[in-house]
């Protein structure tokens, strides 16, 4: 060993474990992509058991891939085996996560999003030496689509029936008829899904990159929405507009690379008693406190992605995925809000309050 060090066979196998998942994982992930763009897992949502010459046949696609491709799902565990017929099916669980896109626990998205950070490596490498940073909007266009089929679920969970409520009075103004901006929106899931709920309210979603807002804009069209929704490229520190009950962040104050500019800038564009809902990812208040399987999720993508789009910024702070809840408040009250609070969370986000 370098340096004299002794190596612990029992410490060494249990990593070797540990590595071993993480490249099933990784190797697995692609195969997920597969599933979904052939139509492989929603042509076995019924549960029904197949063989790969059916599942074949169905899908047009090549018998001896499908077989393949069924042998590692079904390795994988997403896909049920029956080895007394030797064929395959999709268990009621398998089926709501993985064939279903309309779930509310609808899985592939993720595997698009993290797909186009293994494209974008080479330039992220870059970034890493220039320190420049690589924006969002410079990004492969499997961050876009799968970070809005990856996070929609979430928000049709959780959205409407759990975060607006925990805003003080917010559902009320809502009902009534309130104006509400969402900043950073990308392809306007978050957007629709609040207009679809709110009919007497006005939406506006700004963000920066222009290929989500064209996203967003057929997005609301095919929804029957363009009358109440717009969807416009802007900034989060200069979009237009003042007088806005709510101001939404879904999960992009930590991508930006002036937040204390945004912040400002909310503070700015909303009435004396609007409200500023700032969804961010889980996370604790120190590396201690994350070492958990969600931010490990958190911290690689952070790496990946966010924090070098912060760093692609004007102030360039890099906040990153799991900034502590002690930062985000020191922002909002720097930038004038005189009440921050948590006012709710799940397994994968913090939802937060500030009024001016
Ligand atoms: C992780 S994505 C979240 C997108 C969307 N809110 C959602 O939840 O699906 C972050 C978004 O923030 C946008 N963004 C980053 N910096 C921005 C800025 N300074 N002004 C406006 N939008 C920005 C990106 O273009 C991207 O669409």
């Amino acid at each position: 060993m370098p340096g004299g060090r002794s190596v612990d066979q029992e410490k060494l196998n249990q990593f070797l474990g540990k590595f071993v998942g993480d490249l099933g994982a990784c190797a697995h992930g692609a195969t997920v992509l597969l599933g979904e763009r052939l139509g492989l897992y929603k042509a076995m949502a019924d549960g029904k058991e197949m063989s790969a010459a059916e599942l074949a046949h169905q899908t047009g696609t090549h018998e001896r891939n499908i077989l393949e491709w069924l042998s590692a799902q079904a390795v994988s565990g997403y896909v049920s085996y029956n080895d007394k017929t030797g064929r395959f099916f999709l268990s009621a669980e398998q089926a709501f996560t993985l064939a279903d896109d309309t779930s509310p626990a609808y899985l592939p998205g993720a595997f698009q999003l993290i797909s186009s950070v293994w494209k974008d490596e080479p330039r992220i490498v870059e970034a890493f030496r220039s320190g420049k940073g690589l924006g969002w909007d410079a990004r492969h266009t499997d961050l876009f689509a799968g970070t809005d089929k990856f996070f929609r679920p979430g928000y049709v969970a959780n959205l409407v029936s759990a975060w607006l409520p925990a805003l003080d009075g917010v559902v009320d103004k809502l009902t009534r008829g309130a104006s509400v901006a969402d900043i950073g929106c990308g392809q306007g899931s978050s957007t629709l899904l609040m207009a679809q709920a709110y009919p007497n309210s006005r939406f506006v979603g700004y963000d920066y990159h222009e290929g989500s807002i064209i996203a967003a804009r057929a997005a609301a069209k095919k929804a029957g929405l363009s009358a109440r929704v717009e969807f416009n490229v802007g900034t989060a520190q200069a979009y237009p507009g003042t007088d806005f009950d709510l101001v939404a962040f879904f999960d992009c104050l930590h991508d930006m690379g002036d937040p204390a500019a945004a912040a400002k800038h909310v503070h700015r564009s909303l009435k004396a008693d609007g409200t500023w809902m700032v969804v961010e990812p889980f996370a604790g208040e120190s590396l201690s406190e994350n070492m958990n399987p969600v931010s490990r999720v958190f911290y690689s993508a952070s790496t990946m992605i966010c924090v070098p789009a912060s760093l692609a910024q004007e102030g360039a702070l890099g906040l990153g995925a799991q900034t502590s809840e002690k930062k985000l408040r020191e922002l909002a009250t720097g930038a004038g809000f005189g009440k921050f609070r948590r006012a709710t969370e799940t397994h994968f986000n913090r939802v937060f309050e500030a009024r001016p």
